[in-house]
C-alpha cells in the first residue's frame, strides 16, 4: 500500500529531509516539494530525484513554487513557517507562521479537498488548529505532529541511559509540543518492563527535563535555526502510518472534542492514524499529577491561541 502523491509545503530542512525520507520508503508515487523561493524546491527536487538510481527507489521527486502539480495529492505535510533562533520560543513565532499556515492551507483546500495534512509549522497546536480552521477539513484529516517527536527523544535518551536499543524502549508523551509537554512515565516501558523499575527517579526527572528542552537544545547548537531529521523522521512515520493505514497508535495533536476532558483545541493524544488520517482518539486512564499537567498544557495552549 501506498500513496499516488504526497506534498511537502516548505522545502527548508524539515520540508527536504520529509521528502527525501518519503522517497526512499517509496511511500508513493510521487512526491512534491513547494516553497516560495524560487529554484529552492525544483533543485532539492531534481537532485533527489537523482539519487533515485543508486539509493534504488522510483518516487519521483519535483519541486514547484505554485500548487498546480500538488492537484489530487493525497496528503499534505506543511512545514512552511519560519524556524526559531537561539532565546526564541516556539510561541515567538505564532503571527508570522500563522500567516504563512493559513494561506497555505487554503491552497491545500483549493487543489486537494479530499487530503490529510500533517502540519509540523510551530507552534503547532495552534498551527494545526490554524490549517484546520482554514480549510475547512473535518479533524479526521488535520493532525498535528510534535509527539512522536518528544516520545523520540524521550526514547532516545532512555536508551542512552540503560545502554540498551531505542527499540525496546515504548514511551508516551502528551501535551502541547512546548514546554508543558507530559511524558507518561506510567506508561514508558523497556520491553514491557516499567521504566522506573530500571532508572531511579531522580535521572527519570532529569531525562524528563532534558526531553522538554530537547528541541531548545539543538536550536542551542545549530544556533541558526531548529532540528530537522527528527523532526522530520516523526512527520514521515505519521504519514507512513496514514498511507499503509498501518493504524498505528502514535502520540499525535488531534483537535479534542471532549476527550481527555478538553474541547475546542489541539493537544497532543495517542491516535490510531490509518486510511484517511485520525481513526480514532486512544483516551488512557492517566494519574492525578499526569491529568493535572495535561490540563496545564492544555491551558497554555489556549492561551497562545488567545493571542492569536
Ligand atoms: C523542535 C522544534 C522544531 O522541537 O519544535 O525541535
Amino acid at each position: 500500500m501506498s500513496a499516488g502523491k504526497i506534498t511537502v509545503v516548505g522545502a527548508g530542512h524539515v520540508g527536504e529531509v520529509c521528502a527525501q525520507r518519503l522517497a526512499e520508503k517509496e511511500l508513493c508515487r510521487e512526491v512534491v516539494l513547494i516553497d516560495i523561493v524560487e529554484g529552492i524546491p525544483q533543485g532539492k527536487g531534481l537532485d533527489q530525484w537523482q539519487s533515485a538510481p543508486v539509493e534504488g527507489f522510483d518516487t519521483m521527486v519535483t519541486g514547484a513554487n505554485d500548487y498546480c502539480p500538488a492537484e489530487g495529492s493525497d496528503l499534505f505535510i506543511v512545514t512552511a513557517g519560519i524556524a526559531r533562533k537561539p532565546g526564541m520560543s516556539r510561541d515567538d513565532l505564532l503571527r508570522t507562521n500563522a500567516g504563512i499556515v493559513r494561506s497555505v492551507s487554503s491552497e491545500i483546500a483549493r487543489v486537494a479537498p479530499d487530503a490529510v495534512v500533517i502540519v509540523v509549522s510551530n507552534p503547532l497546536d495552534v498551527m494545526a488548529y490554524v490549517a484546520r480552521e482554514t480549510t475547512g477539513f473535518p479533524r479526521e484529516r488535520v493532525i498535528g505532529m510534535a509527539g512522536v517527536l518528544d516520545t523520540a527523544r524521550f526514547r532516545a535518551f532512555i536508551a542512552m541511559e540503560l545502554d540498551v536499543s531505542v527499540e525496546d524502549i515504548q514511551a508516551m508523551v502528551l501535551g502541547g509540543h512546548g514546554d508543558t509537554m507530559v511524558p507518561l512515565v506510567s506508561y514508558t516501558s523497556v520491553s514491557g518492563i516499567p521504566v522506573s523499575r530500571l532508572v531511579g527517579r531522580a535521572r527519570l526527572d532529569a531525562i524528563i527535563e532534558r526531553t522538554r528542552n530537547g528541541g531548545a537544545e539543538i536550536v542551542k547548537h545549530l544556533k541558526t535555526g531548529s532540528a530537522y531529521y527528527a523532526p522530520s523522521a516523526a512527520a514521515v512515520q505519521m504519514a507512513e502510518s496514514i498511507v499503509r493505514d498501518k493504524r498505528r497508535i502514535l502520540p499525535a495533536a488531534a483537535y479534542l472534542e471532549g476527550e481527555y476532558g478538553q474541547q475546542g483545541i489541539y493537544l497532543g493524544v495517542p491516535c490510531k492514524l490509518g486510511e484517511g488520517g485520525l481513526m480514532e482518539v486512544v483516551e488512557v486512564e492517566l494519574t492525578d499529577s499526569e491529568s493535572a499537567a495535561l490540563a496545564k498544557s492544555a491551558d497554555h495552549v489556549r492561551a497562545v491561541m488567545a493571542s492569536l
